[in-house]
């Protein structure tokens, strides 16, 4: 019971399957680095405050980065009796200190103490996600030069609907996740406010200078409130939503690939290296990565519900279900890492297959709309149009042939406002080289947005606001 650290008001000992139960060190030594980090900023305080020696200080500091190294090289031994992260950094400086290492948790409790170190944690993860986001958007953004000239089917419904540049498909990624990572951003304020010195629940009678702690760890604010403080886990259930939608993101990206990977569609080919083969069906290859990433985001989009459920039966202010937070973050923040590392080189080894879009680009009559467009232009009533160009659609499938094919006769026949010019319009590359609204699919709005991207994406590298 001496090992415990709230041994002193029990006689019994704790059932060994009831250790098993409540630990958390199985899953919460990762923490290991934020939790010495915070104990570092932490006994700096108490020194400054006069709650500790300077020399007690510089004691239980170097202690510390030692315990932090073996933590590194997975030298410290896991004990279900020791419970958490918290209490394997401290019994070892109590081990090795003393009186000394005693005296480290002055003013503080476990429950500031775990909420530093994800917050701490989540802060740093959420500039990984950012780095990895970043990446992604910089390969896309490669392709749009590399496929500056091809022209794709877009669609709606899955149905062929309008041509756009293929950079237009490439970019709605990048804006996807850009929002990604604005959320991110935002999502960053709120874990970057510190939380020690709250103690357990309702602060302490030290004078403890939570300012300092504060400004030593690089958090922005002060928590103000002690009781909201132990119980919050707001900035989890953020950053896992956060992720989710990136997940969600990753997924109907891999979906859109898989479906253009596959015989029927044949859009692109996917590297040797990102695709697998069957056990039995020898000239298989399937896209085994994008169908992971679209599965995988189940377990993402699931840790959601997870935190949240776990959070709305808890009456202030910290509870043991909290301690359970850890596993759907860590899962979620894992997999979104795992998903977003293999998405930069899948992006730049696809090739796309030119020749059999372009022997296609003319079928599902993708230039309706420029032609009703082009009937609007010569005064005919949008709904007017839009009827016109339905019975020559009409027509054309059941003679078989594209709305190009028309004689100028037969398409006078059905508007005699059109002419020659027509012709401009008609076809899938005519069709998208008249798309100039801000923002469309044309070539030079295409153009312009890829170069706002690449000068976007280039400047944060220079002016170093992310790690290249
Ligand atoms: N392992 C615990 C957790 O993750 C640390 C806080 C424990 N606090 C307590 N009063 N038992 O939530």
């Amino acid at each position: 019971m001496a090992e415990k650290a709230w041994g002193g008001r029990f006689q019994g000992e704790t059932d060994p399957r009831v250790e098993a139960f409540t630990e958390s060190i199985s899953f919460d030594a990762r923490l290991a680095p934020y939790d010495v980090r915070g104990s570092w900023a932490h006994a700096t305080m108490l020194a400054k405050v006069g709650l500790i020696t300077d020399d007690e200080r510089d004691a239980i500091c170097s202690e510390l980065g030692r315990i932090g190294e073996e933590f590194d090289r997975g030298e410290v031994e896991f004990s279900a009796a020791l419970e958490d992260v918290h209490m394997h950094v401290e019994s070892r400086l109590v081990e090795r200190l003393g009186d000394v290492g005693r005296k480290l948790h002055t003013g503080r409790s476990r429950n500031d103490q775990v909420s530093t170190d994800l917050r701490l944690f989540t802060r740093e993860a959420i500039d990984t996600i950012d780095g990895l986001l970043a990446d992604a958007q910089r390969a896309f953004v490669g392709r749009c030069d590399r496929d500056v000239d091809v022209v794709l089917p877009a669609y709606t419904h899955l149905q062929r609907a309008m041509p756009v540049m293929a950079g237009h498909a490439w970019l709605a990624w990048v804006e996807k996740f850009q929002r990604d990572r604005d959320r991110l951003a935002d999502c960053r304020k709120r874990v970057n406010v510190s939380p020690l010195g709250t103690a357990a629940l309702a602060g302490s009678s030290l004078p403890l200078d939570r300012e300092l702690t504060a400004e030593l760890l690089g958090f922005e604010s002060v928590a103000a409130n002690s009781l909201d403080v132990s119980s919050d886990r707001d900035y989890l259930a953020e950053f896992v939503f956060d992720l989710s939608l990136i997940a969600t993101h990753l997924s109907s990206w891999a979906e859109e690939w898989i479906i253009w990977f596959s015989n029927e569609f044949g859009f692109v080919t996917l590297p040797d290296s990102y695709t697998t083969g069957s056990s039995i069906m020898p000239q298989k290859r399937n896209p085994d990565v994008l169908e992971l990433i679209r599965g995988k985001s189940a377990r993402v989009i699931a840790a959601v519900p997870q935190l949240l459920v776990l959070l709305k039966g808890l009456p202030l202010a910290y509870n043991r279900d909290l301690q359970e937070d850890k596993l759907a973050m860590f899962d979620a923040y894992d997999t979104v890492a795992a998903c977003l590392e293999l998405v930069p080189d899948i992006v730049a080894g696809a090739e796309l297959q030119t020749d059999r879009i372009a022997s296609r680009l003319d079928d599902g009559f993708l230039d309706a709309t420029a032609l009703m467009e082009y009937l609007i232009r010569k005064g005919v009533p949008m709904r007017s149009g839009h009827g016109i160009v339905g019975r020559l659609v009409a027509d054309c499938e059941s003679r078989n042939c594209r709305l190009a094919d028309l004689s100028l006769e037969e398409l006078k026949a059905a508007s005699d406002v059109i002419q020659e010019d027509v012709y401009d319009v008609l076809g899938t590359r005519n069709a998208v080289a008249v798309l100039q609204t801000y923002g469309s699919g044309g070539k030079e709005p295409v153009a312009e947005q890829t170069k706002r991207w690449r000068e976007r994406l280039s400047a944060e590298i220079e002016n170093g606001e992310r790690p290249v």
